[in-house]
């Protein structure tokens, strides 16, 4: 595996907010309800993922209040109390059904803040545009906590293009930009770019923060047909034939050493950040939180990115 490069930085929206080109997800840590990843890792795990995170210049961290029913976030928080570092930390509001009111997504938003021991979130997003509430509600909530100095910018997550024009003018009309929209994208879906969502998001000057940016480790190489996840993940691996994402995997190998040795994983986000995107890969180690941060710092060739393209059509 080749040395990592220095993590550019670049806006986040027009926040004002600066973010590492690559961001680190936190789904998993604390999470015992994580779906079949397992509890093969510790605490001392993620406290190894996040110091390597942090050594790495990847200092971006993105929850969500429902990521182990509030564990994640908490476990985040006692992190980066401490290191004694101040970090840009990213959590979502979940509209559950019984949540009708734009009120108890600053109810939500206090827990988060004393979950995570913050006076403030860098960015609050709404984690779905789940209805019977519309979106302007929680919008509403969110320009409500920015007003009050709450949270430092608007995000939103799984927005459709349509939803995504409207919470940017919804949000305007408060004079708040909306920063960011959280979507999963990978070579392994790219429904963002064939949906003009990620167009979108440039046109509008919003970040897409890309999810599941290794399709939940399918596309690092560790997993075969031999050697299948578990849990929702297997459902997944059988959706996608696993002759595709080897044929993705060689290519990925092949690419990845014409630049001193990259490996898939970090050719897979490498191809997200030349998108204009940024991924928030999860990592439960500090051998992963590594690997990932060496995808930052360098740029594939656009007829890599091409060829890329090509081959996971
Ligand atoms: N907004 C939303 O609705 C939403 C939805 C999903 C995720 N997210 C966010 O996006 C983040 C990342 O998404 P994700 O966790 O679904 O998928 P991902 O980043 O594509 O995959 C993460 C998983 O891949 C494996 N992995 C990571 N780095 C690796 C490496 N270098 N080598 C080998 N394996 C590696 C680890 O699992 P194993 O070791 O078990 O293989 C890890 O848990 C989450 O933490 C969360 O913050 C948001």
């Amino acid at each position: 595996m080749s040395e990592p490069n220095k993590v550019k930085r670049v806006p986040l929206g027009a926040s004002g907010i600066n973010i590492p080109e690559l961001g680190v997800g936190v789904w998993q840590w604390g999470d015992s309800l994580s779906w079949g990843y397992g509890r093969s890792y510790s605490e001392a795990d993620i406290r190894g993922a996040f110091e390597a995170s942090l050594a790495r210049g990847l200092d971006f961290f993105d929850t969500a209040e429902v990521y182990g029913r509030g564990e994640s976030e908490r476990l985040l928080g006692k992190l980066i109390r401490e290191s004694g570092r101040t970090v840009t930390v990213a959590s979502k509001f979940f509209p559950f059904p019984w949540r009708l009111t734009r009120g108890t997504l600053l109810q939500a938003l206090d827990h988060s803040l004393r979950r995570l021991d913050l006076d403030s979130i860098d960015l609050y997003q709404i984690h779905f545009p789940t209805p019977p509430v519309p979106i302007e509600t929680w919008l509403a909530g969110l320009a409500d906590a920015f007003d009050r100095k709450l949270i430092r910018a608007a995000g939103i997550s799984n927005f459709n293009l349509n939803q995504t024009r409207r919470a940017h003018a919804t949000l305007a009309t408060r004079g708040i930009p909306l920063a960011s929209n959280q979507v999963s994208f990978s070579l392994l879906n790219r429904q963002p770019q064939t949906t003009g969502l990620l167009d979108t998001c440039r046109e509008l000057n919003v970040t897409l923060i890309a999810y599941s940016p290794l399709a939940q480790g399918l596309l690092t190489g560790k997993y075969t047909r031999q050697h299948r996840p578990g849990g929702i993940r297997a459902v997944r691996g059988f959706q996608i034939s696993f002759d595709t994402i080897g044929r993705l995997i060689d290519l990925m190998s092949e690419i990845g050493a014409g630049h001193g040795g990259k490996t898939p994983a970090q050719v897979a986000l490498n191809w997200v950040i030349c998108k204009g995107a940024v991924p928030i890969p999860g990592a439960k180690s500090a051998p992963q939180a590594e690997e990932n941060a060496g995808a930052a710092g360098w740029r594939l060739a656009p007829d890599e990115v091409a060829a890329l393209d090509a081959a996971s059509r």
